[in-house]
């Protein structure tokens, strides 16, 4: 049971791993180009994926496992938002339906610490990628105005002394 735990909650590391360069690397671009608001969801989810891998190190540890802080893919070098907001949604999704198959085989095995672990990141995942869902369907109710209105507020919020997080 401890064995097949552990290897589900390092997997899942990798994946929070990834999934923070991932987002810190767009952070960093829509940053460059003024787009606080996207910047800011993109710091932001990073830092709640950062919470998760806290979450499973912890419980790894608690087995008498070890953190492989490893992660499980490269930064994609991706510049164009839109392609952004859809590699985000989709590892999202891909996270949501691991850990969801991941908790009903903690569950399976009787670790039932491990299976709350996993479900508590399902509803994170979900809520992330409901966060980007709504930035995608901005960007297409709005198209390139989307963009446009969140440099203008940059420059606003700077002239009136209120420079960007
Ligand atoms: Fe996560
Ligand atoms: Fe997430």
């Amino acid at each position: 049971m401890k064995t097949k735990s552990i290897e589900l909650l390092n997997k899942a590391v990798a994946d929070e791993l990834s999934a923070v360069h991932q987002y810190m690397y767009f952070h960093f671009h829509c940053d460059d180009l003024g787009y606080d608001l996207l910047a800011n969801l993109f710091k932001r989810t990073a830092i709640e994926e950062m919470g998760h891998i806290e979450l499973l190190a912890e419980r790894i540890l608690f087995l008498k496992g070890d953190v492989k802080l490893k992660a499980s893919l490269e930064v994609k070098k991706i510049n164009d938002v839109k392609k952004m907001l859809e590699l985000a949604s989709k590892m999202e999704t891909g996270s949501a339906d691991d850990y969801n198959r991941w908790a009903n085989e903690c569950a399976k095995n009787a670790d039932s610490a491990s299976k709350k672990i996993f479900e508590q990141l399902v509803e994170d995942e979900e809520r992330h990628f409901d966060q980007y869902d709504v930035e995608m369907e901005n960007m297409k109710k709005f198209g390139d105005n989307y963009l446009a209105l969140q440099s203008i507020e940059r420059s606003k919020n700077i002239s009136s002394g209120q420079p960007a997080e």
